[in-house]
């Protein structure tokens, strides 16, 4: 019955068949891409909307290869922290230092500073549940999609999709990528020079390979991006274009990951094991 064992040729093709294949597990991080950062927002960035269409065709074209699509969300109290609006005698893109204790509250009056935070002072930007703070209305997103908020403690900011800018409390985002075992971040969105960045920097520090799609990026500053794309390069993230995309999902996700004499190892071991089946 089982007579066409016997074949070798056969045997090798049925055995040699589940070729291992070690890919990264991927996510997508689209950072912040909401109405306030867009041109006509609230903290316009230039161009913001231009990454639009570009991050609408890196998922039209490989949403199937991640195992998780995250939004992050800037999402502020209506007096928060952040906004030059909040400081006697600021202007938006002044910057403060803002003091903080050993348990990450805010020092309002006298109190032993433990953390110096120095923050630029924005316009009042992103502020729950308005308008203004909802994801761009032409960006797809899908039910599967996992929305990540960040910036809702109204006295300390967060540019990081990860971490607020102290440290003192995280977002659920790296228990949700280890809930998918995610190993890979690619990442997306506005804007390159801060939440793009940060999001970045701490990605890496939590043990992730990390992508920057940087023209599916725009920057608050000409001079902040550059500092930023030459500290992430120097931290190891990746900074790639969308023109790389079909090289790089290839190589993250295909057999060309692994060692080509590994394939062959393989191949051999295939062959052997069916020579060895064949004689029974
Ligand atoms: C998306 O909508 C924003 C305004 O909400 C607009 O500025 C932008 O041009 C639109 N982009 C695309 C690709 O439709
Ligand atoms: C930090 O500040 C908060 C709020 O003012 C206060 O309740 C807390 O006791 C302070 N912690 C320390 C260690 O001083
Ligand atoms: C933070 O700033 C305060 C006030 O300027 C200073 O007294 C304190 O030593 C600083 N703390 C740290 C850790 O740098
Ligand atoms: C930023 O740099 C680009 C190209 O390097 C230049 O075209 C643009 O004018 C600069 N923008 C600002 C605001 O300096
Ligand atoms: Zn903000």
């Amino acid at each position: 019955m089982f007579t066409f064992l016997r074949n070798p040729s056969l045997l090798f093709i049925i055995v040699s068949l589940p070729v291992p294949v070690v890919t990264d597990n991927l996510a997508l991080l689209v950072i912040d891409v909401q109405n306030c950062f867009l041109p006509t927002g609230t903290l316009p960035v230039t161009e913001g909307d231009l990454v639009i269409p570009i991050i609408n065709e890196i998922r039209q074209n490989y949403d199937n290869l991640f195992s998780l699509v995250v939004f992050s969300q800037d999402w502020h109290c209506d007096d928060h922290i952040s906004f030059a609006s909040q400081h006697n005698g600021k202007n938006p893109y002044d910057t403060t230092v803002l003091h903080y204790n050993s348990t990450g509250n805010l020092c309002e009056s006298t109190c032993d500073a433990q953390y110096n935070i120095t923050q630029v002072l924005w316009p009042d930007h992103c502020i729950k549940n308005t308008a203004d703070a909802k994801f761009a209305s032409n960006i797809t997103r899908k039910i599967s999609d996992v929305v990540v908020q960040k910036g809702y403690h109204c006295k300390i900011d967060s540019y990081s999709a990860f971490f607020d800018n102290g440290e003192f409390s995280q977002t659920e985002l790296n228990t949700k990528l280890k809930e998918k075992n995610v190993d890979t971040v690619i990442i997306v969105g506005l804007a390159l020079d801060y939440c793009v960045y940060y999001t970045a920097k701490d990605a890496k520090k939590l043990g992730y390979k990390v992508y920057v799609v940087q023209d599916a990026t725009r920057a608050v500053a000409n001079a902040t991006s550059i500092d930023a794309l030459h500290d992430m390069k120097e931290r190891g993230v990746h900074i790639v274009q969308s023109s790389q995309m079909p090289d790089l999902m290839e190589k993250l996700t295909s057999s060309g990951n692994i060692p080509q004499c590994f394939h062959l190892i393989w191949y051999i071991a295939a062959f052997v094991i069916s020579r060895r089946l064949a004689f029974f």
